[in-house]
């Protein structure tokens, strides 16, 4: 465009000068070469990004992430193989198509809370890591939950968060001290306050946090430190207090390496599982004690089956039982929870975006795999794009509700007794007073579950994958009127 000015320009020395400026800038001909960012796009990179069926976001997914996110990914991210295929130009046309969101330079999460002390993180309430317990049960106590079966109708939506630069809000996160501690796409870690969402400190890690994260005491008296991975397969130690950083570490060398699999901290050493952008992982196993002291083990598998082993008896198989049909999606996809009679296990069955196959949860008794309840799947919205009725993100409990999220958005409460909802939440919805002012919509739950504490429930909201219901909303409920 600015090429043609000189000749129209009438003022001769403006003229000039942007004539000058044009021929140093552009070469003759790049003007007739720049590619159309859409035809790049059809080109390049439809074929995956609208077939549903895979791990690439949809193209309103796409749609939600910053030009320089876009750029980023095709030049050092998970993209950079397609990017080193593409012709010069293509990619910054692409990129410029694509980028619609909020950039994270743009919106950096400063610090909104007022300054004051850290209380000793272990003396209350907490959820640590990816299962809230060693054992891996993904339930909370009574006294730590502050929540049971009688108030959680109450609970209404206290505060949203907006992920900058996302379309998945898809890490577990942690909340001990009065703090939240939340992965994000865009490589951030947040601390917020846990009550009110304002931003303590933000820590920049060199790519997407997707692990749960893991508070811990370090040697040093009084310093506690929050360990978690990205998906280059890094792993960071930071200090809990103030968010700066005291050791990185890069797990394994291969390039396809990543960390998934949360931190868990043994006897004084930490242990990660890493695996493979290339693979996929199935649910987290859960070590329960019986109340006459046997322990099981309590894994949940893709093809639809509940096996119970007593780790104690080499393996051998208490019971095991089908929970969903299965599939390369689910099965069971995130995680089971177990208190201390049932394991509840939710069933993704996952048939794509549009398909009212899917979803429901079913209590299965700890000690001889009997089902106590079981509530099937609830059929999606009408007209809801990208809706799903799967119940693939991870299961929480407390005494008396068991938490489970679906594809079509839903967060809900059933009892534990009979599996009725006690209550449910639509997150599919615009949030524009958001806590740091980052607008967010809500889409599919996926991935981690809630975490309950002190009366809270967080939890994130969107997973642009699959052909889910994008979404970088993070979202905190209390009991309203309390
Ligand atoms: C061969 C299939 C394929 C092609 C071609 C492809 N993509 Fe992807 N893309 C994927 C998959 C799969 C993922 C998800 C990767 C993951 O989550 O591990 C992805 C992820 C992405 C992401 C998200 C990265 C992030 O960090 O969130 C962006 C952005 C992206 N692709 C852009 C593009 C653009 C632009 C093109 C065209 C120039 C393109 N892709 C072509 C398969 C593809």
């Amino acid at each position: 465009m600015s090429a043609q000015i000189p000749q129209k320009s009438k003022a001769g020395l403006v003229g000039l000068a942007f004539g000058l400026t044009t021929a140093l800038l552009e070469p003759a001909g790049a003007q007739a070469a720049a590619p159309d960012g859409e035809t790049v796009y059809r080109q390049s990179c439809a074929a995956c990004h609208e077939s549903g069926e895979n791990r690439a976001p949809s193209f309103a997914a796409l749609r939600r992430l910053s030009t320089e996110a876009i750029l980023e990914s095709l030049t050092s991210g998970t993209m950079a193989y397609v990017g080193e295929t593409l012709p010069t130009g293509h990619a910054d046309a692409v990129a410029s198509f694509l980028g619609r969101g909020t950039g994270t330079v743009a919106v950096r999460a400063r610090r909104t809370c007022p300054e004051e002390p850290w209380p000793d993180p272990f003396a209350g309430p907490r959820w640590l890591g990816w299962g809230g317990d060693l054992g891996n049960t993904r339930h909370q106590s009574a006294d730590f939950a502050g929540l049971d079966a009688d108030s959680v109708s109450g609970l209404g939506l206290k505060w949203a968060f907006g992920l900058p630069d996302a379309d998945r809000a898809r890490a577990q996160p942690a909340v001990a001290g009065g703090r939240v501690f939340l992965g994000a796409r865009n490589g951030r870690l947040y601390a917020l306050d846990a009550k009110s969402g304002c931003a303590i400190w933000e820590f920049k890690a060199r790519a997407e946090v997707r692990t749960a994260v893991l508070v811990s005491p370090t040697q040093a008296a009084g310093r506690n430190a929050v360990y978690f991975g990205d998906i280059k397969a890094n792993l960071y130690a930071v200090d809990a207090a103030t968010g700066r950083q005291l050791w990185r570490t890069k797990v394994d060398d291969h390039e396809a390496a990543t960390l998934t699999g949360s931190p868990v901290l043994f006897e004084g050493r930490l242990y990660v599982a890493t695996s493979s952008i290339e693979e996929f992982t199935g649910a987290s196993p859960i070590l329960v004690e019986l109340p006459e002291g046997q322990r099981l083990l309590i894994a949940g598998q893709k093809s639809g089956m509940v096996h119970a082993v007593d780790p104690d008896q080499e393996g051998a198989i208490a019971w095991q039982r089908r929970a969903g049909k299965g599939g390369m999606l689910g099965g069971i996809q995130f995680g089971p929870a177990a208190d201390f009679r049932n394991a509840y296990v939710a069933v993704s069955d996952y048939r794509g975006a549009g398909s009212s196959e899917g979803g429901g949860i079913t209590a299965f008794c700890l000690s001889d795999g009997q089902i106590v309840w079981h509530a099937p799947g609830i059929p999606c919205p009408a007209g809801r794009e990208g809706c799903s009725s799967a119940q693939s993100a991870a299961v929480t409990a407390i005494p008396g509700v068991v938490f489970s999220g679906s594809l079509d958005g839903f967060l809900r409460a059933y009892s534990t007794e009979d599996g009725s909802v006690l209550w449910s939440y639509d997150t599919v919805r615009e949030y524009s007073h958001t806590v740091n002012g980052v607008p967010a919509t809500g889409g599919s739950l996926n991935g981690p579950g809630p975490a309950v504490v002190e009366g809270m429930v967080y939890v994130n909201s969107g997973y642009g994958q699959f052909g889910s219901i994008p979404g970088n909303a993070f979202l905190a409920f209390v009991v309203i009127g309390e």
